[in-house]
């Protein structure tokens, strides 16, 4: 390994990282010669890739159990992460889960942790490294969208909305950072390999039957290089950008149609 990577010197704090696409985004971040801060709740998962990470790339790869779900998760995290000596260049904000349903009859400390999770512990994380990068002219933050930021989702209402506060505020952020030298990119995956669905309940709905999902290190590795070029918003393949672009021109109520028809039960 040579002194040339990119990262070399720089640290990424990974949120989730024991599983789906944050681990190939932690692993994006390392093959560059970032050292590398995997956060999860599961510390045996993290662990190994941790231990794989460093050893593949020669970098630091330090993990850290945390519930980001917890009220106060990213301030706690944050602590740990100073009491251990280390510094965040780089933040990736993916930790996120969603739950498919009517919201009528839905369990409301899953909704609620939903917020929690996606948009408050996104905000709290942010909020307290971003000083540090536009002070040092540097870094960034790589946040993890959707393609369902685009347009609200009946039949799985509370995580779409909560995939469109993390594009507004992402495009704000983007602007307010330009010409500092601090990037940031929110990425907008499609469906995608990992145990997302598992959790959502979304392999049961017709979006699922839709097309196939793409492998996560596809997905990271285009985050990866958006938020290098310090692009606005990444969409992940073709078809995802061309309805994305749709959306916009089509009726509103056409949109929550074709939404509810693939929320949807099969
Ligand atoms: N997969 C898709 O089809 C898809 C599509 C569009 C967008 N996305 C977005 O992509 C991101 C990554 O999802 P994924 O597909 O990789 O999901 P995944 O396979 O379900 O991975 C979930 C990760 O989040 C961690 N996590 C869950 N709850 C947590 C909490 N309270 N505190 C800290 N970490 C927590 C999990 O680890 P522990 O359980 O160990 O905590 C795990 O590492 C999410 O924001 C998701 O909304 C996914």
């Amino acid at each position: 390994m040579t002194a040339t990577r990119k990262g070399e010197g720089q640290t990424a704090l990974v949120t989730g990282a024991s599983a789906g696409i944050r681990v190939d985004l932690a692993e994006c971040f390392a093959s560059d010669g970032y050292n590398v801060i995997l956060t999860a709740r599961t510390e045996s998962a993290l662990r190994e890739v941790a231990d794989r990470l460093a050893k593949t790339y020669q970098v630091t790869a330090t993990p850290i159990a945390a519930d980001l779900g917890a009220i106060g998760g990213g301030r706690t995290l944050a602590g740990e992460i100073t009491k251990r000596g280390l510094s965040v260049d780089v933040l990736v904000n993916n930790a996120g889960y969603g739950q498919a349903g009517a919201f009528n009859g839905s369990d409301a400390a899953t909704q609620l942790g939903m917020i929690d999770l996606n948009d408050r512990a996104l905000v709290e994380l942010t909020h307290i490294y971003w000083p540090a990068m536009m002070a040092n002219k540097r870094g960034g933050v790589l946040n993890v969208a959707s393609t369902a930021a685009f347009q609200p989702g009946p039949l799985m209402a509370i995580y779409y909305a909560s995939k469109a506060f993390v594009l507004s505020f992402s495009e704000a952020l983007w602007e307010e950072a330009r010409g500092t030298g601090v990037k940031i990119s929110c990425l907008c995956p499609g469906p995608t390999v990992s145990k997302f669905r598992e959790r959502a309940g979304t392999g049961k709905t017709r979006l699922s039957q839709a097309g196939t999902p793409m492998p996560s290190m596809t997905v990271a590795r285009m985050g990866y290089d958006a938020w290098q070029a310090n692009k606005r918003v990444e969409i992940t393949g073709t078809r995802n950008r061309i309805t994305a672009s749709l959306v916009r021109f089509l009726p509103r109520t056409t949109v929550l149609r074709l939404v509810r028809n693939l929320q949807s039960p099969i």
